[in-house]
């Protein structure tokens, strides 16, 4: 039996952050693509050569070549555009749509039967239109942002209560955007919900903090968007993927009538398996949550349609 083979397309910050984070972790061997001519090929060897350094015995490979990445187990896609200060994740759809849907049409000639995980943004909209391309069960098709959600959740609270990440765990349902649905009831440290240790207005303001968690990134950067998180949060499913840990993590998943919803990617808390989504967790919503969450799923609804 080899190694599991984990492609990553795009060489960008998120694609190559995300791919040292996962020779780290020693996951398998790693094929960066891209279109740009010895990208790939020069930050692919780069990390190859860090190998001796950090022990990792991953086999890093760059390339402009869809050909080297047939046969990967799980697919990655960060390709295509990040925001400029004072956009938005929906101001990319329409050239990352193109982009989105290329690629899935390459992934999918070489690699039929990957998992395939998209991280490119607006990620509702771009897992949706990877699914248009691909068909793929909804096993196999899945979207990363609710990882990266609740991580900068997670990171608020520590900063605010000074205690461990580690003892932290936070849920953030619906889409990758302004209409995000953090869930401070369902967020707890050490299995003590936050509604028990923060004041209401403070848990509000860690919350918006939260929505607004990438533009934060992009205001301070200037020329792109977030990278470290995004490519650790998206190795973190990769993960649990290969070494079938069955983490019940946020990703966006098909809705086939899960929390009302139908033949819609949102936010929700998915067991993550060899298999890929091995199923989809329900949670008991409050009127409020539940409304806050329909609101989400509508607004990629509205999305989508600009679509076609
Ligand atoms: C963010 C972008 C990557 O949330 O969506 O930082």
């Amino acid at each position: 039996m080899g190694r599991p083979k984990i492609t990553i397309v795009g060489a960008g910050n998120v694609g190559a952050t995300a791919a040292h984070w996962c020779a780290a972790k020693e996951l398998g061997d790693i094929v960066l693509i891209d279109i740009i001519e010895g990208v790939p090929q020069g930050k692919g060897l780069d990390l190859y050569e860090a190998a001796p350094v950090e022990g990792f015995d991953s086999r890093i490979t760059g390339t402009n070549d869809y050909a080297d990445t047939a046969g990967s187990d799980v697919v990655v896609v960060t390709a295509g555009i990040a925001r400029k200060p004072g956009m938005s994740r929906d101001d990319l759809i329409s050239t990352n749509a193109g982009i989105v849907g290329s690629v899935t049409d390459e992934i999918v000639k070489v690699s039929p039967d990957c998992i395939l995980i998209i991280v490119s943004n607006p990620l509702d909209v771009m897992v949706t239109k990877a699914h248009m391309q691909c068909k793929f069960p909804r096993e196999r098709i899945v979207g990363m942002a609710g990882v990266l959600d609740s991580a900068r959740f997670r990171t608020f609270i520590s900063m605010e209560l000074n205690v461990s990440v580690e003892d932290i765990s936070a849920t953030v349902l619906g889409g990758h955007g302004d209409s995000m649905v953090p869930l401070p009831r369902y967020s707890t440290v050490s299995g003590i919900p936050i509604t028990a240790l923060m004041k209401p207005e403070r848990i509000e303001e860690l919350v918006q903090r939260t929505r607004d968690g990438g533009a934060e990134i992009v205001n301070f950067l200037k020329t792109g968007s977030a990278f470290y998180a995004p490519g650790a949060a998206v190795i973190q499913m990769v993960e649990s993927i290969l070494r079938d840990k069955k983490r019940v993590l946020p990703c966006a998943a098909l809705l086939q009538g899960e929390y009302g919803q139908e033949g819609i990617f949102m936010g929700v808390p998915v067991k993550l398996g060899s298999r890929g989504v091995e199923e989809v967790i329900e949670l008991e919503l409050t009127p409020e949550e539940k409304s806050a969450f329909d609101k989400s799923a509508d607004h990629v609804r509205e999305l989508i349609k600009t679509l076609s």
